[in-house]
């Protein structure tokens, strides 16, 4: 044993110069393809959002119907009949279609990649008064205010968060009193008798780190519904559905690619919860 002890002692002593320049090579290589997948990420984003689907489009405009009847709890935007929004992981900005006239857009998103691509979105909205992205997670969001957000928004994000339970909490610190969290996500498949194989191919893509390595650190096995409903939050109102993903058109993959994609990110969560 303390002849094993000696030659790893031994080995580390002669090659001390090379495992330094061996880690910091790793470190290195580690920032740049972490940087070239965020890239990567945000053009595909960008590639799979420039064409709307027609019937997620409706299943949106029905979900963010309410919003319009929102009165916001600041004096001097219920003035103005406006409502400030937070939006986490905004993306491209896929949801400003769906937001009231004059209101107050905040977005947060990890990935600086995006903001060109929701810097041309924003331009065409002008009827909302939106902000430039600011760079952090939403579990980071300390910057917003406690009790100053009127409605918050997650599209499809909560299945990339690192840390939900903190996410959640975040989003119950900022909302104002009975202010409202609107959320559409993916979720692990919630019929097991039905669609027990999608679970395990859901499972298998995400505890081998495939489907998070390639789609920028994202789970298909969360209970996302389950977890807005234990996060504190005075009522929620949710439920699971299929959402019909094979409508997209034009997305430049090849149709039995896109059907796969579309195959295990179909289950989906989408309610509203007031704080
Ligand atoms: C699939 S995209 C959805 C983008 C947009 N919400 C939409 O519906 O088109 C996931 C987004 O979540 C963001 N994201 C990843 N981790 C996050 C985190 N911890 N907090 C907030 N956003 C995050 C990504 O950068 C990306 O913009």
């Amino acid at each position: 044993m303390a002849e094993v002890d000696y030659s790893i002692a031994k080995f580390l002593g002669d090659n001390w110069f090379l495992i330094i320049i061996a880690l910091i090579a790793l470190y290195y290589f580690k920032k740049v393809f972490n940087d070239l997948r965020h890239r990567y990420f945000a053009w595909f984003m960008y590639i799979m959002t420039k064409e709307k689907s027609k019937k997620i489009e409706e299943m949106k405009g029905d979900h963010f119907s309410s919003l319009s009847s929102i009165v916001s709890n600041n004096p001097e935007l219920r003035k103005e009949n406006a409502i400030k929004i937070l939006e986490i992981g905004v993306g491209t900005g896929t949801n400003f279609a769906h937001y009231p006239q004059n209101c107050r857009l905040v977005v947060v998103d990890p990935n600086p990649h995006f903001a060109s691509y929701y810097n041309d979105n924003r331009t065409k909205f002008g009827n909302i008064h939106s902000e430039e992205i600011i760079v952090c997670g939403g579990e980071d969001m300390d910057m917003v205010e406690s009790n100053s957000i009127d409605v918050v928004v997650m599209t499809l994000v909560l299945c990339s968060v690192t840390d939900v339970k903190q996410c959640l909490k975040q989003i119950i610190r900022v909302l104002t009193p009975g202010g409202k969290f609107f959320f559409i996500e993916h979720v692990r498949d919630f019929d097991s008798e039905k669609h027990g194989t999608r679970q395990k191919i859901q499972d298998f893509l995400t505890t081998f780190q495939i489907w998070p390595t390639l789609f920028d650190g994202c789970y298909l096995d969360r209970k996302t519904l389950e977890m807005v409903k234990d996060a504190g939050f005075s009522s929620v109102e949710g439920e699971h559905l299929y959402v019909p993903l094979g409508q997209l058109e034009k997305t430049g993959l090849g149709p039995s690619i896109q059907n796969f994609i579309f195959q295990v990110v179909t289950p989906h969560a989408k309610g509203i919860a007031t704080k």
